[in-house]
């Protein structure tokens, strides 16, 4: 088939949403997608399938990088030799039409940040709905803070992760035309690019579902050591879940471990619940990754964070700070004046074999989600 038909073809798939988006480019023959205008001047890419299929090696095994609550990405490589990830949204929950799919592409193109990874479109072919990113050389933190990766991070580089994350989301939340609150922010969900600058992945994502419950509830069990008690509880989602989350991620980064670990002894295994008690016995540092403690670090910017991560872990959404604050506290540009609450925790965790049943459990057995004493 000639380029110019497959072209054809492609703008024929799109002519339904004519009234939506105004095409205007020819093909960019190099990546094998089309452009278009949206209303209001903003380009988005259109994939044509077979160019997706070809670059990921019809999908192959060998390229998964991983299989979220969202669907399977592979990675994959375009005609031109760029570098891309492509995620598969699972059809069973995304059952968005054509229209209504191109309209949520458009808004997280438009998002844009250093900060925040790059949509670089997407593919409809029947009833498929596929993203496709810039790729992240450096995959995602969790590997290197829970996974089994001998790289080690040292204290520059961590807080350059930190810094990065913390003025992604103030962008997400404060800064961009529209407001967005993640609603998953944890390791995985943390690209690092070739020279470890991060990029906060799958913002926006949860437009691709209408039904925001059910995807909390599939992937709740994942997810709940970074979940703010009242989102879990009660549902209820602000900006402060987000920043409840970022304040797990700081410690997890400091100690390099995930939040809960039910391989370590009792006291240890929910990461913010042990950290507040070392920081309770002033013995803080304590807790720093072994490695870094080798390797050494600075101890007011490492002391400094971890009160951060306190005051982003306090139980009530209000009294944590916004991600502006944040930053300003992070670079000293602001002094730290509030000494944060005993953090929210919930004081149950669910054993291995309970986790699928979690979010019900946890509605049945909690009256409430912090522990005040
Ligand atoms: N743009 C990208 N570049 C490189 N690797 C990526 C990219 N996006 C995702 N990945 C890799 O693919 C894996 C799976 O991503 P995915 O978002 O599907 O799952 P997740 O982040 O574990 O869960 P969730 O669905 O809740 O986000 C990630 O852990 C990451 O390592
Ligand atoms: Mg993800």
């Amino acid at each position: 088939m000639t380029d110019t038909i497959k072209e054809q073809q492609v703008i024929e798939k799109h002519n339904e949403s004519a009234d939506l988006m105004k095409m205007i480019f020819s093909s960019n023959q190099q990546s094998g997608s089309m452009e278009f205008f949206s209303g209001n001047l903003r380009t988005i890419s259109c994939f044509d399938y077979q160019i997706l299929k070809k670059a990921t090696k019809n999908f192959h095994v060998d390229n998964l990088l991983g299989s979220g609550g969202f669907g399977p990405v592979y990675q994959g490589k375009l005609a031109d030799g760029k570098m891309v990830a492509v995620k598969q949204l699972s059809l069973n929950k995304s059952q968005q039409g054509e229209k209504e799919f191109l309209v949520e592409v458009t808004t997280i193109t438009s998002i844009q940040h250093k900060n925040l990874v790059r949509l670089l479109g997407c593919c409809i072919d029947g009833p498929q709905r596929i993203l496709v990113y810039e790729y992240m050389k450096n995959r995602s933190l969790d590997l290197f803070i829970h996974g089994n990766s001998d790289q080690f991070l040292d204290w520059r580089t961590r807080f350059q992760i930190i810094l990065g994350i913390a003025r992604g989301l103030q962008y997400l939340h404060e800064d961009s035309h529209q407001r967005i609150v993640h609603r998953d922010i944890k390791a995985s969900n943390i690209l690092l690019d070739d020279k470890f600058q991060p990029k906060i992945g799958d913002f926006g994502l949860a437009r691709f579902f209408p039904e925001d419950q059910a995807y909390l509830s599939t992937q709740f069990a994942g997810t709940l050591g970074y979940t703010a008690p009242e989102y879990a509880i009660r549902g209820e989602l602000s900006e402060k879940a987000d920043i409840y989350s970022f304040g797990v991620l700081l410690l997890e980064i400091i100690c390099c471990r995930k939040n809960t670990e039910h391989t370590l002894p009792s006291e240890m295994q929910y990461l913010p619940e042990y950290a507040w008690k070392v920081y309770e016995n002033a013995r803080i540092l304590d807790i720093v990754d072994p490695r870094l403690q080798q390797h050494g670090f600075v101890e007011k910017d490492v002391m400094q964070a971890i009160h951060v991560a306190f005051l982003c872990l306090q139980p009530h959404a209000h009294l944590r700070p916004p991600m502006s604050e944040i930053v300003a506290l992070l670079t000293f540009k602001i002094e730290m004046v509030t000494t944060p609450m005993r953090p929210a925790f919930l004081d149950r965790r669910p054993r291995k074999d309970e986790e699928k049943d979690c979010s019900r459990a946890l509605s049945q057995t909690f009256t409430s989600p912090i522990c005040d004493h």
